[in-house]
């Protein structure tokens, strides 16, 4: 099954053309075209995203990364008129942002005269670890998908545990009650004057500062449940950080410090509920599934611990189309559909 997808819920235009096989059982993609347009540049000088700039910036690139997709794809010429249908990020994610693309897709299916179908922003998330799982199988690691599981997805907006019983079902057992993981690391790269997004900047920086030099706060570590909270943890950096000025050295600490408890918190909590469900498998994904000291920190523990580690490739933690192709050939297969209608608010 040829899977065309769009997605365009935040500050990323992307299109995608994934191939999909195999079943619920053994589910295989094979990503043909994977174009995503980053508008970073364009919301850096605001800090953050502005949602009109970027529905204004998803119209001008829609149909620059559509016709990206169709071309040249290892030898193979890639055309969407064979596409077997076609699907939409419907949240969540920003009103208009997310309005340009449901938009888009319509048009375009029928135009193919495809079906269309909606998508759930976090399922494509959750799913991306599915579209190159082939080639990472690591040499001697447990590297086989076993039920239960426990998810962990963080992103700029969401923090969310799930207990999997199977692929295709589970049951949310804790998120966050204030910030998203993602959202904290924004604000603190504010904080430290590092431009948007925050994240990587402030990975990039804690390589050179010492992760123990302040103790920042564990929020919620000891609680028995599985929820999280990082404003605390952000505004014990900021009456760190309040009306003073650091040495290049002092900012990265700083840095440091606070990813050290970021991650503790999210490893640990991960870990208890693998305990506590008595999960075989760890999923890790989400735009803060990027940061390697996160990944290295639970690939670790699950490895101590017997368990499979999953994690997206690089490529497929933040936003992008082939995930979204990938969460559609899973839902089409347990045969639940997303309307395609937007919904901001969209939750798993
Ligand atoms: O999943 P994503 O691309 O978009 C949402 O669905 O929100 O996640 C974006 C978030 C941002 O908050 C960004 O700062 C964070 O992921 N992020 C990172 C890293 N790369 C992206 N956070 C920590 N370390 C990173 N390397
Ligand atoms: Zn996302």
């Amino acid at each position: 099954m040829r899977i065309l997808a769009i997605e365009t819920s935040c500050d990323e235009t992307a299109a995608a053309l994934v191939e999909a096989s195999d079943g619920l059982k053994n589910p295989k993609f094979r990503v043909l075209k994977n174009i995503v347009s980053s508008q970073i540049e364009t919301h850096r000088p605001y800090g953050g995203v502005v949602p009109l700039l970027a529905k204004r910036e998803h119209i001008r690139n829609l149909p620059i990364v559509l016709k990206q997709v169709q071309g040249k794809s290892k030898n193979e010429k890639v055309k969407i008129d064979d596409v077997d249908i076609v699907a939409v990020t419907v949240g969540p994610g920003l009103e208009p942002a997310l309005l340009v693309g449901i938009e888009f897709a319509k048009h375009l299916a029928k135009k193919l005269k495809k079906k269309l179908v909606g998508a759930n922003h976090l399922e494509g998330h959750l799913y991306s670890f599915l579209l190159t799982q082939e080639s990472k199988k690591e040499k001697g690691e447990r590297r086989k998908l076993e039920f239960p599981a426990i998810g962990l997805i963080v992103s700029g907006g969401h923090t969310i545990l799930l207990l999997m019983n199977k692929l295709e079902s589970w049951k949310k057992i804790g998120e966050t009650r204030d910030d998203a993981v993602g959202e904290a690391f924004d604000k603190v790269a504010r904080m430290l004057g590092l431009p948007y997004p925050g994240g990587p900047e402030i990975e990039r920086l804690a390589k050179t500062g010492n992760p123990h030099a302040i103790e920042f706060p564990r929020p919620m570590i000891h609680h028995k449940n599985f929820d999280f909270s990082f404003a605390g943890l952000k505004t014990a950096v900021y009456y760190e950080t309040r009306n003073k000025k650091f040495t290049r050295k002092q900012k990265a600490d700083l840095a440091a410090s606070f990813q050290e408890a970021a991650v503790d918190v999210l490893a640990r909590k991960t870990m208890r509920a693998v305990e506590a469900f008595g999960a075989k498998s760890v999923i890790l994904a989400g735009g803060v599934a990027a940061n390697k000291a996160l990944r290295t920190r639970i690939g670790k523990e699950c490895k101590k611990l017997g368990k499979s580690f999953f994690v997206s490739d690089f490529k497929y933690s933040g936003d992008n189309a082939s995930m979204i192709a990938a969460a559609t050939y899973i839902n089409l297969l347990k045969k639940k559909a997303y309307h395609v209608k937007m919904q901001a608010n969209l939750n798993l």
